[in-house]
Parts: structure tokens; C-alpha cells; sequence
């Protein structure tokens, strides 16, 4: 029996020596330590050795069995490693100093970061973003805002319309009826959105973007409205801006203003020194507010005894070039990327 073992010692040794990868040694463990290996046939023969010769010819199997089994590991494991180093070889980067391809970061446009300041603004004083429809009917552009049937903007000179009646809304204060048909107040709300008019040149377009904002509820005044827009000229341009207000007129406020800022490229003081900004009047216009027409209010059926709001539409064009002083409002649209990238 013994020298049995011995001949299965240095046979398995002779195979695993000739192995050559990790199948071939699976096979010899399989062939010697499997449950029908020739290691584990010997040892099944054990129990007709004498009884004296046991122990020494039993110890000398699982000897031999522990001894095999961790030579066949020792030896998968270090293939295993030459395989992966040979392979890291040959994939090695050359020269990772080498520059990678051309990274192009992009930047938010400008008129949306705009945007967002302002709605952040009136974020920090309550107001809440609604949305409505840029495709309007004539009532939710027009007279329900107490526009009379004969105003002028109607005209095809100012509005695109689309077929059956529909347009596409020309500011954003329609989302004013829509927003107070379906709420009750009290209500603050802010709405940015594009708005469409028949308008092209170096100061207007025919797209162009709008903040419109509403607040309604009970013994609400025009010292409001003036605390409110004096916050936001505040936040957006710095403590020390100039602003006043201008008697002017909406058909859907009353009394209705015109809101100007001090000219922050001349800052006032410079009248008559040829400002390209303000064409040296010292002021910028930069929105229309006023007090909700009464007449609005019936029209959402809510009772103007009782209810009392203002409103204000923010031109974000005007403010971005204010901003960053532009003078060219089709920057905004053509998207080139010198423009573009001096805003990331
Ligand atoms: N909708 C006006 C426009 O597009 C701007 C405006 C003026 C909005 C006065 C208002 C407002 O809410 O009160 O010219």
C-alpha cells in the first residue's frame, strides 16, 4: 500500500510539473483528489490494511492529499498572475501626459440665468411659479384683461395669430386669469415664459422672454407694489440703484406705472454727455406695474370690495442687457459660442 502511494505521489507530481494552464490542472485534481480520483480509491482501500499499519499508511494518504491539493493551487494561482501580467503588458497606455480630446464646457444661457435670478428674488418673498399656455385665445390674451375690442395691439401689425382664432400670446399676463379662474386668494405668484410679437430689430424680437407677477388679497396697496419692486431692483442691480416710477397705462391696472432704473453706465450724473445706454435721460425703463383693474378682478369673479392685488411684467431681455450691457438683443438668439461661452 505504501508503495502504492508513493508510485501516485510522484506520478501526480510528473503530470502537475507538465500542466500547462488552469483547464489541465483542474483535470489532474479532478484525475487524483475527485471523488472518484485514484487518491481518494486508495484511501477507500484503507480499511483492509492491517490494523497495525493503519495509522502510519493512513497519515501517509492524507498527506499526501493536503500536499497535492495545495501544490495544485499554489500553481492556478501563480498562472493566474502571469496571465494577468502578461495581459496589463499589453494593454499599457503609452504616455498618459498625452492631451485627450477637446473638452468643451458648456454655459447656462444667458437670459435663463436671468430668469432664474429673478424667480430666486421673489422666491425669498413668497411668490410661487405658475405656468399657462404660450398658444392663447383672444379672451385669455386680450379681454379678460380689459383690453377694449378696438385696441391696437389686436392688430395683425402687433400679434401672430394661428388659425381658428387662436394666437400666440403676446405677453405673459394672461397666465394672470388662469391662474386666478382656478385659486382664490390670497395669492403671489410669479411667471416666466416666452412671449410673441410682430417685432424685429436691434431691440426687439420676434421671441422674447417675460417674469410676469400677481399678488392678490385683502388690503393690499400701491406701497406694496413700490416695496416689492424696490426689493427686486435691489437684489438684481445693488443697494445704492435709483428707481422711480412713472405714471403711464395698461388696460389691465389702475392706476398703471412704468418703472425706471438709474443708468448704471452713467449713472445719472453724466446727462447730455452722449450715454449710448440711456440716451442721456439718466433712467432705464425696465418693467410696467400697477394695481389689478377692478374690472379684472369681476371678470375671474372675485369681488373687488373685498380683494385688491398688483401686478408687474418684467421684460428679461432688458434686464440681461442692462446686466451685461448689450446692445444687440439678437446675441441672445444666435448662438454663437463666443457670445454663449462668456457667460459660463
Ligand atoms: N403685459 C405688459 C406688456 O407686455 C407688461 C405688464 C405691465 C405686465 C403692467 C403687468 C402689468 O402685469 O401690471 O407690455
Amino acid at each position: 500500500m505504501l508503495t502504492k502511494l508513493k508510485k501516485l505521489e510522484a506520478a501526480a507530481q510528473q503530470a502537475l510539473d507538465s500542466c500547462a494552464d488552469a483547464d489541465a490542472l483542474e483535470a489532474l485534481r479532478v484525475q487524483y483528489l475527485g471523488k472518484k480520483g485514484e487518491l481518494t480509491a486508495l484511501l477507500k482501500e484503507l480499511q483492509s490494511v492491517d490494523a497495525d499499519q493503519r495509522p502510519v499508511v493512513g497519515a501517509e494518504a492524507n498527506r499526501i492529499k493536503v500536499e497535492l491539493g495545495e501544490a495544485i493551487r499554489a500553481k492556478t494561482e501563480s498562472m493566474d498572475r502571469q496571465r494577468r501580467q502578461q495581459q496589463l503588458e499589453s494593454d499599457s497606455i503609452e504616455d498618459v501626459t498625452l492631451p485627450s480630446g477637446l473638452i468643451m464646457p458648456g454655459a447656462i444661457h444667458p437670459l435663463t440665468q436671468v430668469t432664474h435670478r429673478i424667480v430666486e428674488i421673489f422666491h425669498g418673498l413668497g411668490y410661487a411659479v405658475a405656468d399657462g399656455p404660450q398658444i392663447e385665445t383672444d379672451y385669455y390674451n386680450f379681454s379678460a384683461l380689459n383690453f377694449p375690442d378696438n385696441h391696437p395691439a389686436r392688430d395683425m401689425q402687433d400679434t401672430f395669430f394661428v388659425e381658428n382664432g387662436l394666437l400666440l400670446r403676446t405677453h405673459t399676463s394672461p397666465v394672470q386669469i388662469h391662474v386666478m379662474e382656478r385659486r382664490r386668494p390670497p395669492l403671489k405668484i410669479i411667471v416666466p415664459g416666452a412671449v410673441y410679437r410682430h417685432d424685429d430689430d436691434i431691440t426687439h424680437s420676434p421671441i422674447f422672454y417675460q417674469v410676469e407677477g400677481l399678488a392678490v388679497d385683502e388690503s393690499i396697496t400701491m406701497a406694496d407694489l413700490k416695496g416689492t419692486l424696490r426689493r427686486f431692483v435691489v437684489e438684481m442691480f445693488g443697494d445704492n440703484t435709483p428707481m422711480r416710477l412713472r405714471p403711464s397705462f395698461f388696460p389691465f391696472t389702475e392706476p398703471s406705472a412704468e418703472v425706471d432704473m438709474g443708468c448704471p453706465n452713467c449713472c445719472g450724473k453724466a446727462k447730455a454727455k452722449g450715454c449710448r445706454l440711456c440716451g442721456d435721460s439718466g433712467w432705464l425703463e425696465i418693467l410696467g406695474a400697477g394695481m389689478v383693474d377692478p374690472a379684472v378682478l369681476e371678470n375671474v369673479d372675485y369681488d373687488p370690495e373685498r380683494y385688491q392685488g398688483f401686478a408687474f411684467g418684467i421684460g428679461v431681455e432688458r434686464i440681461a442687457m442692462i446686466l451685461y450691457g448689450i446692445d444687440d438683443i439678437r446675441l441672445f438668439y444666435d448662438g454663437a459660442l463666443p457670445f454663449l461661452e462668456q457667460f459660463a
